[in-house]
């Protein structure tokens, strides 16, 4: 696992644009695992700069969205499909058919699972997933747990993970469940980039990267990837 430490949230934010981009110039048709909260939101700026200036085009990517709430309508404002299309859909040229988000309010939440595994394996897998990580060492929605997950599947949210999201649902209750792609679904990818910023996530990131690999710890099962790299600020990467 290769780690970058950088004092500021814009440079860490530049360098993650740029193995987006460098991602997109190599394939304009690749594909691309994309992450919500506050993390990923000044790479997604700078990718929609870098749009703008035309160094690169989103006309032929295809994206996978790791999670989304159950039970929220999709357009409510807290949902990760409004998310995405607030923070980046909505402001470069990608193909609505090209985007992909779990259906959190499908009748049979096992067989939208499925059909989301199949779709990411029809697009040929994905080449670079993007990553936030929980105060808790969650990827995606995947919990602290006794075995690490496979697929894409529906998660029962713990308690940490809703006080800490919580801050988001002023009008509304925050959902308890969420769809999730699942551990093995993210280690199948390419190539990942994980971003972390903030003392809240320094002993989250301490035990990514020090602890025992463990699904306590979803995080750390990344150290098993070929070709996965930390994106950290000084204050993620306190404790290392
Ligand atoms: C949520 C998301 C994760 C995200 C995490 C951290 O729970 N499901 O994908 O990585 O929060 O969010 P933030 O970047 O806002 O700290």
């Amino acid at each position: 696992m290769q780690i970058e430490i950088f004092d500021s949230e814009l440079k860490l934010a530049e360098r993650a644009a740029d193995l987006f981009e460098d991602t997109i110039r190599k394939n304009p048709a690749a594909v691309l695992g994309l992450a919500t909260g506050a993390s990923p939101v000044n790479t997604y700026n700078e990718l929609i700069e870098r749009y703008r200036a035309g160094k690169i085009s989103f006309a032929d990517i295809t994206t996978f969205n790791l999670d989304e709430y159950c039970d929220l309508p999709r357009d409510d404002k807290n949902s990760y499909y409004s998310f995405m299309q607030q923070n980046l859909f909505g402001k470069v040229d990608i193909r609505p058919e090209n985007v992909h988000i779990e259906n959190g309010n499908a009748d049979d939440f096992d067989a939208e699972a499925a059909a989301y595994d199949r779709a990411i394996e029809a697009a040929g897998g994905i080449d670079l997933q993007l990553l936030g990580i929980g105060t808790n060492g969650h990827i995606g929605f995947n919990e602290p747990a006794d075995a690490f997950t496979d697929g894409t599947f529906r998660i029962k949210l713990t308690e940490s993970t809703i006080k800490a999201n919580s801050r988001y649902f002023t009008d509304s209750e925050m959902p308890r469940y969420a769809l999730t792609m699942g551990i093995a679904s993210i280690m199948h990818a390419k190539k990942i980039l994980l971003i972390a910023t903030g003392k809240a996530k320094a002993e989250a990131i301490y035990n990514t990267v020090k602890g025992p690999i463990t699904p306590r710890c979803p995080a750390s099962v990344l150290r098993l990837h070929q070709n996965a790299i930390l994106l950290l600020d000084t204050e993620a990467a306190s404790l290392l």
